[in-house]
């Protein structure tokens, strides 16, 4: 089949849902506005055991779930709407169709790596193969895409470029470049792509495609592992394109890269290269422990800035929340119940609550990038709002920290995380361990969830009620929907925290 048969038949899907979606949601619109009040911890109050611990859930969650299962398959058509449009060559993710005002109209390696990260949940999760067949057409479309842009020649050029016009040449605009997450977050999204590829015995598109060992590198994958490998000291430009320095998030992300290249290098016998790539991913840890300062309570997301804007004091970013999600890989470092990044999490819905209006005598907290963020959208004169992305990226964040500890068997409070664990309800708050087979176990856990939920029911609330759609940001004083208009990773993420909502 060619790309151009697949691309019509993606188009036809999500045609189908869109239509289909449209027509439902007039039914759920009043269940809407009943559940907008959020779903209350009261509904989980019930005690469980560890087994059933996500089992009771009321009629007010059943709602709610019904809302969420709307969202998740109009999410998913309004993502894939931006990927590999008519417009565009095969592979491209465009940030968003907004062409002015801001212009989005472009690939970012950074939030292109995202949605196909989201792709592949997705495959995960189907047992169609009909439907697994197009999600992998659309991961290679974006293989090829992304070698395309790599050699591209532009501004600084390579892996480190930023973003790229849809045809694949390079953006020449005024930009903050390079930056450095793009290639780290790429590669942990291939490397995943070429295990499901070498199970499915298609090793060759992998090895043609995406990792030959060869050097110099001529495939996308080792060409980016060489530039992480003998790169990641350097400072970068951050994941919001603003500061230079050397950044948590992309260290985090780099370190992950290494290890799962390390192990695509070892399935195409680059024995030596793997070694590289595991050294330098273990010289990278004690500089990502760094960024955790005990003062202040918090991971700071950037060390020694180095250029760009002047008016960040505190460097306490949501993008840290963000990383860890990208970065897990389940080896236990900087995991969902990391007490330092529980501890950054709560400094950051404090700081959000008391700075967004919208967040007055609201259950669901909407959060932001940082609290002196001045980028509205379109200007960065104004005022940083909350983002769909990142409050769905803290929902994400609190159901993959409940089914952690619900695989761990027990919760370890200590003097880093004590406060969270105040925060959320936990009555006799000293460092101890909460086990299993203490009913306060579950309980802990259904509050964590019931977070989670909060968050999402924010975001629900803000959307565009008559159609789902989602821009990148929600007026603080307002909660109206402003920036650029259907973005991408607002939609990547929504699905990311769904996908991963504890049944
Ligand atoms: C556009 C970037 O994408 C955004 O993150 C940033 O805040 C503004 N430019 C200002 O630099
Ligand atoms: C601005 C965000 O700060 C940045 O992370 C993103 O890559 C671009 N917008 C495009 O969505």
């Amino acid at each position: 089949m060619t790309a151009q048969t697949i691309h019509q038949g993606q188009w036809s899907v999500i045609r189908q849902i869109l239509s289909q979606t449209v027509f439902q949601f007039v039914g759920v619109g009043v269940l809407a506005i009943l559940t907008c009040a959020g779903v209350s911890a009261e509904t989980r109050s019930a005690p469980a055991t560890a087994k059933g611990i996500f089992a009771a859930r009321g009629a007010s969650e059943s709602r709610f779930f019904q809302r969420l299962q709307q969202q998740r398959t109009r999410a998913e058509a309004y993502m894939l709407n931006n990927v590999s449009r008519p417009e565009c060559l095969p592979g491209c993710v465009v940030a968003s169709p907004s062409k002015s005002n801001p212009n989005y109209f472009f690939h970012w390696t950074r939030d292109s790596a995202l949605t196909m990260l989201t792709v592949l949940d997705l495959f995960d999760r189907s047992t169609d193969p009909r439907e697994q067949t197009q999600y992998l057409q659309i991961l290679k479309d974006y293989v090829l895409f992304s070698r395309k842009t790599q050699v591209t020649p532009g501004p600084v050029g390579g892996p480190g470029e930023v973003r790229f016009n849809v045809d694949g040449t390079a953006d020449y605009s005024s930009w903050a470049r390079p930056q450095n997450d793009g290639p780290a977050l790429r590669t942990i999204a291939l490397a995943k792509l070429a295990k499901i590829l070498v199970g499915r015995g298609e090793s060759d598109f992998v090895r043609i495609h995406m990792y030959a060992p060869q050097m110099p590198a001529y495939t996308v994958m080792k060409t980016d592992l060489e530039y992480i490998s003998h790169r990641w000291q350097e400072p970068s430009y951050d994941a919001w394109e603003e500061l230079h320095g050397q950044h948590f998030f992309h260290r985090l992300m780099q370190r992950r890269a290494l290890l799962d290249g390390a192990q695509i290098a070892e399935l195409m016998e680059d024995l030596g290269a793997a070694g590289f790539y595991r050294f330098q991913a273990a010289a990278i840890e004690p500089e990502i422990n760094q960024h955790y300062n005990e003062n202040k309570g918090y991971i700071v997301a950037t060390l020694f800035p180095s250029g760009g804007i002047q008016y960040k004091s505190l460097h306490l970013d949501s993008v840290v929340i963000l990383g860890a999600l990208a970065a897990d890989r389940g080896d236990g470092f900087y995991s969902m119940t990391d007490a330092r990044l529980q501890a950054t999490a709560l400094e950051l819905i404090k700081v959000f609550r008391a700075m967004y209006p919208i967040n007055q005598n609201s259950e669901g907290i909407a959060i932001g990038r940082y609290p002196e963020d001045r980028y509205d959208g379109i200007h960065s004169d104004g005022f940083g709002n909350p983002w769909f992305l990142i409050t769905q990226g803290f929902s994400e964040y609190f159901y993959r920290m409940a089914k952690k500890y619900q695989t761990d068997g027990r919760i370890e409070i200590n003097l880093v995380n004590l406060k969270f664990f105040e925060w959320l309800g936990l009555t006799q708050a000293s460092p101890r361990t909460i086990e299993e087979t203490s009913p306060e176990f579950a309980e802990m856990l259904q509050k964590i969830v019931a977070k989670g939920d909060a968050f999402m029911a924010k975001t629900l609330r803000h959307m565009n009620q008559t159609d789902g759609s989602m821009s990148e940001q929600f007026s603080r004083e307002t909660g109206v929907m402003q920036g650029a208009n259907d973005l991408t990773w607002s939609y990547a993420s929504f699905l990311g925290a769904y996908l991963h909502r504890p049944e």
